[in-house]
């Protein structure tokens, strides 16, 4: 038997079937972007995490200090919806937004020295040479990150995978602009307060994590 017209659902608009997420909160189109204006910290300092996947690093951050403001760059527009809407739900609303964009492509609009603080946790899950493009982490993100952050501003990556430490450890340390944190680069603990869903899975399944801190000179 046929639905009766009252039965038959509304056909998806060819836009939603093809682009779920289609409204994902977005960096805006000028050509200079300051985080600072973008997210209303009026001299706050903002940090930048590039990749937050599902959030959790976001929110217990926000919470650890409370007066700074955060931006996330996350490439899949629907993890960047979902944590934006919780957001702007949470009682973090006005210091915290997740856009949905590929770091590489929108940092180069930022606005130089207008971050504190950089986190990449666990990046770059690929392991087939033919993803490599995928890579994030690289020369010439380090370089951007390096022209973003302000003087002593610093840059935090974690991954759970030694030779992709030892790699990033090796393009930080050529990286010109950037230095090892007192004591060296390599440090054992996360001193942020807060972790990302990839780092409590990590532990919780008691794999090592390899963390690197670097401070931008000046
Ligand atoms: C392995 S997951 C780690 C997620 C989270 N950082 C954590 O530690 O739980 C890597 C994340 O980086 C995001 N990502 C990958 N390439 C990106 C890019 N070019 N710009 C922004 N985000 C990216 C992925 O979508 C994914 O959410």
């Amino acid at each position: 038997m046929s639905p009766s017209p009252e039965q038959t659902p509304t056909p998806l608009a060819p836009n939603e079937r093809v682009r779920p997420y289609a409204d994902a909160p977005r960096i805006p189109e000028s050509n200079v972007i300051d985080p600072r204006e973008l997210l209303g910290a009026k001299g706050a300092p903002v940090e930048l995490e590039i990749g937050p996947g599902r959030g959790g690093f976001v929110f217990e951050r926000l919470a650890a200090e409370p007066s700074l403001f955060f931006l996330g760059l996350e490439i899949r527009r629907k993890w960047a919806t979902i944590v934006d809407r919780r957001l702007a739900a949470s009682e973090h609303a006005g210091r915290g937004r997740v856009f949905a964009e590929d770091a590489r492509s929108v940092l180069p609009r930022f606005v130089a020295g207008s971050i504190a603080r950089a986190f990449v946790h666990f990046p770059d899950p690929w392991w087939k040479k033919r993803h490599h493009k995928r890579m994030v982490i690289g020369a010439p993100l380090l370089d951007e990150l390096v022209r973003l952050l302000a003087p002593g501003g610093e840059l935090f990556i974690q991954t759970d995978v030694e030779e992709r430490a030892a790699s990033y450890e090796a393009l930080c340390n050529a990286c010109p602009g950037l230095t090892p944190a007192p004591g060296g680069a390599r440090i054992g603990e996360n001193p942020f307060g807060a972790r990302s869903p990839r780092e409590k899975r990590a532990q919780a399944d008691g794999l090592p994590i390899y963390r690197l801190l670097y401070r931008r000179d000046g």
